[in-house]
């Protein structure tokens, strides 16, 4: 069975340690391995806008020896004339894996069930597991071992990043707490799957309307955009109903003392977060933006010998 990473569970508790190590490792030697020389190539494919992704994806693969193709849907067959599963068995005759940044999950699992090749889901509208490792490689940084440790999440609960969360959080055994307002909050279904991990790694899942409530004593704030990719139409909307998520220097202080900000970015300052928020001392963003490249590095080698 071919292993891919479409949603953050893809991956168990011990497994995801594993790829946090690996990343650590690749970051103090970036060039230590090289399972990509060849080069192979590895096919990354874009329905939506990218920056990190395009950029820790091509990086990373070269470093790993490969040779990265970008593809942009726009100007491919896929989505157009051409199915996910007949895109995957065309790519996997030539590909080593194919990274795919979408809307529908079912789209990714699609791709996935019609090949022989690592499927990576590169953001898609319900999840970013990548994130989440760069993410938790960050907090492991800065803050130790993962387990024990509480995040709450502010703002659009229903997003990708909000899930992620939930599933990331809930396997590295932390306390994972999202504040959202009704019409925002994530799945039952994932909420649930998040809650059965948390039970077997001691982490736990809460979820909250009052952000004051869920900041309280906790040791990362973490938000993202309140108008996700595809969500445009809604934007005025959104803005009106995530008002009292925004995080500000007054919803900092009610977190743990030392308490770190993170943002997957892009930010739109004033909105979600206030610029000196983002930009002060407890923001370790940029940390969270470098790591795309090691966590991605590290899950590219782990699947292609998870799957040689
Ligand atoms: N955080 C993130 O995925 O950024 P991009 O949309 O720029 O890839
Ligand atoms: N939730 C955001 C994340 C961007 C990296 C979006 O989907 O647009």
């Amino acid at each position: 069975m071919t292993r891919h990473f479409l949603r953050d569970d893809d991956l168990s508790p011990a497994e995801q340690a594993e790829i946090l190590d690996l990343a650590l490792e690749l970051k103090r030697d970036r060039f230590a391995v090289r399972p990509l020389a060849g080069p192979q190539t590895v096919a990354v494919i874009f329905d939506k806008s990218s920056t990190r992704t395009r950029v820790s994806f091509a990086v990373g693969i070269a470093d790993l020896g490969g040779s990265p193709l970008i593809i942009s849907t726009a100007n491919s067959q896929l989505g157009g004339k051409e199915t996910a599963s007949d895109t995957a068995r065309v790519l996997e005759r030539q590909v080593a894996a194919i990274v795919w940044r979408t809307y529908g999950q079912a789209g990714l699992e699609e791709m996935a069930h019609g090949t022989t090749v690592p499927v990576i889901n590169a953001l898609s509208d319900d999840f970013h597991p990548c994130q989440l490792l760069a993410d938790l490689l960050t907090i492991r940084e800065h803050r130790g071992d993962l387990a024990g440790q509480t995040l709450a999440f502010l703002g659009d609960g229903a997003c990708n990043m909000g899930q992620s969360y939930l599933l990331a959080g809930a396997t590295a055994g932390m306390h994972v707490r999202i504040a959202s307002p009704a019409g925002y909050t994530p799945t039952d279904a994932v909420v649930a799957d998040a809650t059965a991990i948390a039970l077997r790694t001691g982490g736990s899942v809460a979820l909250f309307t009052d952000p004051l409530e869920a900041v309280a004593g906790v040791d990362v704030v973490i938000t993202d955009t309140w108008v996700s990719m595809g969500k445009e139409e809604e934007k005025a909307t959104r803005l009106g109903d995530l008002g009292r998520y925004r995080v500000d220097a007054d919803m900092m202080a009610l977190a743990k003392p030392g308490a770190h900000f993170m943002h997957c970015l892009p930010a739109d300052r004033g909105y979600e977060v206030t610029a000196d928020v983002i930009d002060g001392p407890q923001s370790i963003i940029w940390d969270e933006a470098e790591n795309r490249l090691h966590a991605q590095k590290a899950l590219l080698v782990w699947l292609l010998a998870h799957n040689a």
